[in-house]
């Protein structure tokens, strides 16, 4: 496929980079923006690593071609804190040492962000059920969904 200027904000920015358009948007942060927060696990959608979140949707970014992304809001971890200061829900998970290598944790972080966007208050049944598709390969789920709670508990 021929490379495009594709056009979008990113974390907060306008940005445009020139790429084929069905190059992953993954690929195009870490390789073309340097953002390497973004992790890569399967590659084919099923770990939950690679999650950033789009127009307020966490989407799966080693599945998303950035042409999709054209004129649409992209927030990676690198957005969310502010002014050198952690983001709260990053500050809950140093708090419940909600990580262990640390791989899944954006991921981990921008679903849970998603999820705070459209439910401030999950319960904790709602919090596991969306989770489910971000997998921690070192077993931190339970201080991950605590982290999250009490966030939650915080609103
Ligand atoms: S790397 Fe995208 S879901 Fe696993
Ligand atoms: S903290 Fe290691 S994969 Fe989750």
């Amino acid at each position: 496929m021929r490379e495009e200027a594709i056009h979008f904000r990113l974390n907060g920015e306008d940005v445009q980079v020139r790429v084929a358009p069905n190059r992953m948007l993954l690929w195009v942060l870490r390789t073309e923006f340097g953002l390497t927060g973004t992790k890569y696990g399967c590659g084919v959608g099923v770990c939950g690593a690679c999650t950033v979140v789009v127009n307020g949707e966490a989407v799966r970014s080693c599945q998303t071609p950035i042409g999709s992304v054209r004129g649409k809001e992209v927030l990676t971890i690198e957005g969310l804190g502010k002014e050198g200061r952690l983001h709260p829900l990053q500050q809950a998970f140093v708090e419940h040492d909600a990580l262990q290598c640390g791989y899944c944790t954006p991921g981990m972080i921008m679903s849970a962000y998603a999820l705070l966007l459209k439910n401030p208050r999950p319960t904790r049944a709602e919090i596991i059920a969306w989770m489910d598709g971000n997998l921690c390969r070192c077993g931190a789920h339970p201080r991950i969904v605590r982290a999250i709670e009490s966030l939650a508990e915080r609103k």
